[in-house]
């Protein structure tokens, strides 16, 4: 057999299906759809053919992860930015919506999947903004699976909106400002009843992320592939979350195989131990911490006021 051939065969799906952990599963895929327009370009085809075809493997995307039990996936479809392609595009996409919610809608219903739409929804066209108000009601019961579609979305300006919406309710005394902390931030973000994604992937070999979920990919695994979306198949999932599973999330800890203590859940009590004064030039970690902690660290400068450092850290 000639080695593209073996090539193919190590790579087929089933084969990767067999590598992959069903115990290590992200909690949560999102994904940056991209390269339908090139797509198309490459077969001669119209801009739009490349969409409808991205459509398919949308839809496919969604059965696997349900299949696999990824309890959340987030697809990014239409961003704020787009608004600036052609009328004509626009528009042929605005009809694509409108087709996939109503083909897939039943299916949604039988199949358990829940689906939530973030972005200026006001900003659609109000028959699609209907259907999506529909379909979220129809689907809310389901608890298994839940699909959110990024229309009309910008990361940017979604926290905008929730600094502003912050600022009314510190207004009307429901917030304390002094008190604000991430969580309560991230429950001002529509994204608020998910977990933050655990792995981003995207498509058609662009390497950025485009203005999505910037909150909440902070610390996300990010996947590149040059598949162009269309091309995009059962094998490149199943590839994409073979390699997360090889990653080490650190979280900005240490890998687990040097012994560290159970994830610290709070950085600013911790960080108190982090800066304590043991001579002028170097700092030792004193608190549970110190089998984690190899190198002193020679600060240049004096130090920081410990106080100071966990209050950035809070
Ligand atoms: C992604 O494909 C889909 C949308 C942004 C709506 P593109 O339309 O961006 O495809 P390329 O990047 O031009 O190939
Ligand atoms: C990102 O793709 C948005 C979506 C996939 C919906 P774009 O094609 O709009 O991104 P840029 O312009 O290449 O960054
Ligand atoms: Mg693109």
């Amino acid at each position: 057999m000639y080695q593209a051939d073996l090539e193919k065969v190590h790579n087929s799906a089933e084969i990767l299906a067999d590598q992959l952990r069903i115990d290590a599963l992200p909690q949560h895929v999102a994904i940056i759809m991209d390269g339908n327009g090139r797509w198309a370009l490459e077969r001669g085809y119209s801009r739009i053919a490349g969409h409808r075809a991205g459509v398919e493997s949308a839809r496919e995307t969604v059965l696997l992860c349900r299949d696999l039990g990824i309890p959340a996936l987030t697809l990014y479809a239409f961003s704020l930015e787009n608004w600036k392609r052609p009328q004509e595009e626009v528009a042929l996409l605005m009809e694509l919506f409108t087709e996939f919610f109503q083909q897939h809608c039943r299916q949604f219903l039988q199949e358990g999947v829940r689906l939530r739409v973030i972005g200026r929804i006001e900003l659609l066209p109000k028959p699609v903004q209907i259907m999506i108000r529909e379909l979220e009601r129809a689907t809310q019961a389901a608890d298994q699976f839940t699909l959110t579609l990024a229309l009309s979305y910008s990361g940017r300006d979604e926290i905008l909106s929730a600094v502003n919406k912050i600022v009314r309710d510190t207004e009307k005394g429901l917030v304390d400002r002094h008190s604000l902390n991430e969580a309560q931030f991230a429950q001002y973000l529509s994204t608020a009843d998910l977990p933050d994604p655990d792995l981003v992937i995207r498509t058609s070999g662009e390497s950025r992320v485009s203005n999505f979920l910037l909150w909440q990919i902070a610390y996300s695994e990010l996947y590149f592939t040059k598949t162009l979306w269309p091309d995009f198949s059962r094998r490149e999932l199943l590839m994409a979350l073979i390699d997360y599973q090889a990653r080490d999330r650190r979280l900005g800890g240490l890998s687990e195989n040097k012994e560290c203590p159970e994830q610290i859940s709070d950085v600013s009590k911790h960080a108190e131990f982090f800066y304590e004064e043991k001579d002028k030039e170097a700092y030792r970690v004193t608190s549970s911490l110190e089998k984690c902690w190899y190198q002193p660290v020679s600060l240049a400068s004096e130090p920081q006021d410990p106080s100071l450092v966990s209050s950035w850290l809070d």
